[in-house]
Formats: structure tokens, C-alpha cells, sequence
């Protein structure tokens, strides 16, 4: 009898679904679908269906920080919407939701002072049966260009927090409309500023995201982007002694990696012990006899390379040896735009300011963390306990060969997180909800330093890791794919151990021969008990 009603009553619901959803569970994909169910805030600027083993994008010369199109994507319907944020500004969004949906969501985050829709990086939704969601934090940039922040404090929240914030709860809102059913489980992925944007969303809204997957992330902005900036000044003017020509990076990275290989215990052209690595310079010292043909350092040469291993321990973590095939990204004839960029266009709205010496950074620092323009700095970690408490697990990762954001500033983050677990008295333990993986032979979110032989597995199908290959592999595996991973440790409680991330002969081509697996561990709290060779 009560079976009899139970199953009545199931059919009616399915019946009433399908009629009002249609036979595909969800809305058609039109216009109409999404004008009803917006915000008076929110305006409708596309709506498009994509066939299966499709593309979409916007181009280079609409998607300026993404011109790449999502390719070999499932059939799914796209979406772009704009949502005024204050009087001054608006940030876009767009929306990937696909067919084959398994009930989760997915937003992916950006890079640097980037102003675009990552539909690159969104196809990883759809492939995982997920929606998918991007924004493009409010303005319209390359990630270098930081102009558009000049004197306009909105748009510097919107970058900040708010769009990411704002188009997660009506991405969520939207799919919820479109499926008729809100997502079971909800994601993020992003690496640099996109492990920034995961993190600061985290502390700041627990509820939003149920696992977090940060990637190398640009978390510390009030004390990172002026340390980028001072690292640059110890490399100028091409005049001062100081400075170290681009033209002897390579004979540096060569002895660094010389010096450093065996310490795990295997020479294998990849550093996995940085701990271990203080690079002795003194054997390419120049001396008086040497002929001007052989490269060689002048003593102020080293103290510039010294400085930015180790700067003074209040400004900022120091590069990583095996960082030095990027050292061009820092150490260039220019500052970097990251940290001038910020200091003219975030912190000053002085755009000709020059800073001269390093203690003006260090005061530019102060002031940073006195204005914490746009609140951008992911640095509340009560925030983190907090996401925790609610069941928010968070897998952080970083290369050890980052050459941009030095990956002792993510080791920085665990280690004041588990302070403050200390603090409030360990419940939940670290290791029940964060768990960290340093890559060896990893540069800044993707690749490895092939200019020194080196051909580290990197690619776990993470965040800006797809786009820098010559094509997708074709394999899909459980173990080398982090939101696979993440998704099993938030819905079957099996918690993530190990990453494993891969290269091939030509490490940027999965079309070559010569797969190389590498099986890392999780972060054990230090390095003797993690990397044990
Ligand atoms: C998907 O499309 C690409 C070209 O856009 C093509 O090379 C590839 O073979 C297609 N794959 C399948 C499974 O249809
Ligand atoms: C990118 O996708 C758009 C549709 O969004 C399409 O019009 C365009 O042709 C695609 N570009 C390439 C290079 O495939
Ligand atoms: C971004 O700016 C470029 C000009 O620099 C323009 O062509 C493009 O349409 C803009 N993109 C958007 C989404 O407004
Ligand atoms: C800035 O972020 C902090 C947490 O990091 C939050 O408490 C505060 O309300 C935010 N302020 C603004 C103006 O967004
Ligand atoms: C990685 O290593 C762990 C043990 O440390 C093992 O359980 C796991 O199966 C390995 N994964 C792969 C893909 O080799």
C-alpha cells in the first residue's frame, strides 16, 4: 500500500519534471531560459549551443588574457552574462552547462591582473560532468596590464573579491534554474592569482566552495607584489655592478642544478631537495687572470643572487634554487608589471611613480598592509578555520621550479594555518581538510626548465596546464586528474595521499613517446619526513 503511493507519487514528480524541463532534464538553450531568472543587477549577452566535440571562446581580440577557444568539449550550452557590481563598475561571467551533468560545479579562477572569461580552462567542467564558470573580475586586461585599476577603487574590489564572490552565487543561482535542482557539491580550481582568488573566497564565504584546488597561489598581494617589484631593483641599472646580464642566467642555472641534483639522492636533472640547495657561487667568481671569453660573477654579482634566495624574513619568502630558468620573468631590464603595477595602479594611483631603493619598498609594504587595496590579500587564516569547521577541504600545490611566485610563500600559508589551528585548539586537525604537495621540477602553475635538461612531471590536468600543450592526451586516469581527486576526497571521504602528474618525451607534447610518471606526496609538516630519498 505504501509502496503503491511512494511510486505514484515518484511517477507524478517525473512526469511534472519532464514536462516543465523537458526531456533532457534541463531548460532549452535560449535566451529566454536565462533572461526570466536574473537579477535586476545581471544583463544576458549570449547564449549559444556548442555540439559535442565542440569549441567556444571569444578570441584574442575579445578574450585578451584567454584567446585560446575550449576545445573537445561535450555538448553543452554557453552563457555570458554582465552584473553591475556599483555604480562605476560590472564584471562578466560565463557558464559552461553541459548535457551529461552529474550535479557539481565548477569555477575556475584567473592569473595575474587578467581581465577575461577562462573558457579554456572551463571545458574542464564538462569533461567531468560538471558546470563550469569563469569571470573576468571586472575589467577587460592582459595579465600584465594593470591601468585599468588607476584611481578606480570599485573595479580593484571587483579584482579583488567580488566579482569571484558574486559570480559563484549567481552561477550557482543560474544552474539551479537550468537543471531545476541546485549542485550537489561545488568546486573551484586556479592557480597564481586564480590560488589567490580560491583561498581569499574561502576565508571570507566558508560556504561557497566545498573543495578549493589552489595552485601556486599569489595569496600574500600586500607583501608579494612589492617583493616582486624590490627583487627586479636589485637587478638594476644594467650600469650598477650589481646587475646580472639575462646572458648568465644559463651558466647559473647549470650550476645550481649541478650543485643541487644528487641531494634527493638521484641525479635525474630535477631538484627535489631546495631545502638542502645553497648554491656555493664562489667556483664562477671572476678572478683578475681569468680571460673575458669564460662567463664568470662578480662578487656583487653573488650578493644580488644571495638576496634573492634569502631577502629580509619580514618582506617576503625568497626563490627556490632551481627557480633560475625564470628568472627573466623578475630580473629583467624592466620591473616586473606584477609589482609596479600594483604599487603605481593599486596602492599609490601614481602611474610614473619609479621606486628607487628597497627600503622604499619596505615602506611601500607598510602602506600596503595599512590599505589592502581592493582587500585582495587572502591572508585571514581564522577565515580558513572557519571553512574548515564547515567541512571545506583545500588541496594546495606549488613547483618547486617557480621562478614567479616563490613557492616558500605557499609553505608560509600552511604553516600560519596550522598555527592558527594551534591557536584555536586543533579541531579539525590539518590533515583532515588541507594537504599541500610541493612538484618537484614544476615552474609557475605549468611546465618544466627544459633550457637545463630538466623534464619533471607537471601535468595533472590542473589550471593553465591544458593550454601549453601541443594537444590534450587522450588517457583519462583517476590519480593524474586533482579534480577527479579533490572530488572523491569531498564526496567518499578518501582523502588525497599522493598527486601524480606527468611529462613525455617532449614534455609539452602528449603525442610523444616516453611517458614519466611521478607518484609525489603529500607534505608530512617538514621536509626530512616528506622527501625521504
Ligand atoms: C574532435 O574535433 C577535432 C577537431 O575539432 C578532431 O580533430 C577530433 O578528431 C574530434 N574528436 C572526436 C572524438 O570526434
Ligand atoms: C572559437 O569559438 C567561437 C564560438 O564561440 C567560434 O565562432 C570561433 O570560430 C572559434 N575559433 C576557433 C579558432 O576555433
Ligand atoms: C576588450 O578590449 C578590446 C580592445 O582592447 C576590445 O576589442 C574587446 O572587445 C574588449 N572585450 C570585451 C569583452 O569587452
Ligand atoms: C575585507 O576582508 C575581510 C576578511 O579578509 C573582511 O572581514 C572585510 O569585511 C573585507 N572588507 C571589505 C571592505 O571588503
Ligand atoms: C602512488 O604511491 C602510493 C604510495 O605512496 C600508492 O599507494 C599509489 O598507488 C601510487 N599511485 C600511482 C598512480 O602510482
Amino acid at each position: 500500500m505504501a509502496l503503491i503511493s511512494l511510486t505514484t507519487i515518484l511517477l507524478t514528480l517525473q512526469l511534472a519534471l519532464t514536462v516543465t524541463l523537458g526531456a533532457s532534464g534541463h531548460l532549452k538553450c535560449t535566451p529566454e531560459s536565462f533572461t526570466s531568472n536574473l537579477p535586476p543587477s545581471a544583463t544576458l549577452e549570449a547564449v549559444s549551443r556548442v555540439p559535442e566535440n565542440g569549441t567556444y571562446g571569444e578570441g584574442p581580440l575579445v578574450d585578451i588574457p584567454h584567446p585560446e577557444n575550449a576545445t573537445n568539449i561535450p555538448s553543452l550550452c554557453a552563457v555570458t552574462v554582465r552584473v553591475q557590481s556599483s555604480p562605476s563598475s560590472s564584471y562578466r561571467l560565463g557558464l559552461f552547462l553541459p548535457d551529461h551533468y552529474e550535479s557539481r560545479f565548477l569555477m575556475i579562477g584567473n592569473g595575474g591582473f587578467g581581465g577575461g572569461i577562462h573558457w579554456f580552462d572551463m571545458a574542464i567542467g564538462p569533461r567531468n560532468g560538471m558546470a563550469a564558470l569563469s569571470t573576468d573580475t571586472g575589467h577587460n586586461s592582459s595579465a600584465t596590464e594593470a591601468d585599468w585599476a588607476l584611481n578606480h577603487p570599485e573595479k580593484q574590489i571587483d579584482w579583488g573579491w567580488r566579482a569571484v564572490h558574486g559570480s559563484a552565487e549567481l552561477g550557482k543561482d543560474i544552474i539551479t534554474a537550468y537543471y531545476g535542482k541546485s549542485p550537489g557539491h561545488s568546486y573551484f580550481m586556479g592557480c597564481s592569482t586564480g590560488g589567490r582568488q580560491g583561498l581569499k573566497e574561502a576565508q571570507n564565504f566558508p560556504e561557497t566552495f566545498d573543495g578549493v584546488i589552489i595552485g601556486a597561489p599569489a595569496w600574500w598581494t600586500t607583501h608579494l607584489n612589492p617583493f616582486l617589484t624590490r627583487v627586479g631593483l636589485t637587478n638594476l641599472s644594467p650600469t650598477s655592478p650589481t646587475y646580472i646580464s639575462p646572458t648568465l642566467f644559463p651558466i647559473i642555472s647549470q650550476h645550481v642544478l649541478f650543485q643541487c641534483d644528487a641531494l634527493d639522492g638521484h641525479i635525474d636533472k630535477i631538484i627535489s631537495r631546495p631545502d638542502l640547495c645553497h648554491p656555493d657561487f664562489s667556483p664562477l667568481l671572476c678572478s683578475s687572470s681569468s680571460s673575458s671569453s669564460s662567463p664568470c660573477l662578480t662578487q656583487s654579482q653573488i650578493t644580488t643572487l644571495q638576496n634573492l634566495y634569502s631577502p629580509p624574513t619580514n618582506i617576503h619568502p625568497g626563490l627556490s634554487p632551481s627557480s633560475e630558468p625564470q628568472f627573466s620573468s623578475l630580473l629583467s631590464n624592466t620591473l616586473s608589471p606584477y609589482g609596479l603595477g600594483y604599487i603605481r595602479d593599486f596602492l599609490l594611483n601614481n602611474p610614473t611613480f619609479s621606486p628607487q631603493d628597497a627600503s622604499t619598498l619596505d615602506s611601500l609594504i607598510t602602506l600596503a598592509d595599512q590599505l589592502n587595496p581592493g582587500n585582495a590579500s587572502a591572508n585571514y587564516f581564522e577565515g580558513m578555520i572557519d571553512y574548515a569547521k564547515r567541512g571545506g577541504k583545500v588541496l594546495l600545490y606549488h613547483g618547486m621550479a617557480d621562478g614567479l611566485v616563490p613557492m616558500d610563500g605557499t609553505i608560509l600559508f600552511y604553516t600560519k594555518t596550522v598555527e592558527t589551528l594551534d591557536k584555536l585548539g586543533m579541531v579539525p586537525e590539518i590533515d583532515d581538510w588541507m594537504r599541500m604537495f610541493l612538484i618537484p621540477g614544476m615552474q609557475h602553475c605549468f611546465g618544466t626548465p627544459v633550457e637545463v635538461g630538466t623534464n619533471a612531471p607537471w601535468y595533472f590536468e590542473g589550471p593553465f596546464q591544458g593550454f601549453s600543450l601541443k594537444s590534450l592526451p587522450d588517457e583519462q586516469t583517476q590519480d593524474g586528474n586533482v579534480i577527479r581527486q579533490m572530488i572523491q576526497w569531498v564526496e567518499e571521504g578518501n582523502q588525497v595521499d599522493n598527486m601524480v602528474a606527468r611529462t613525455w618525451k617532449d614534455s609539452f607534447d602528449p603525442e610523444s613517446e616516453g611517458k614519466k610518471v611521478a607518484n609525489i606526496s603529500k607534505w608530512k609538516g617538514n621536509w626530512e619526513s616528506t622527501y625521504d630519498a
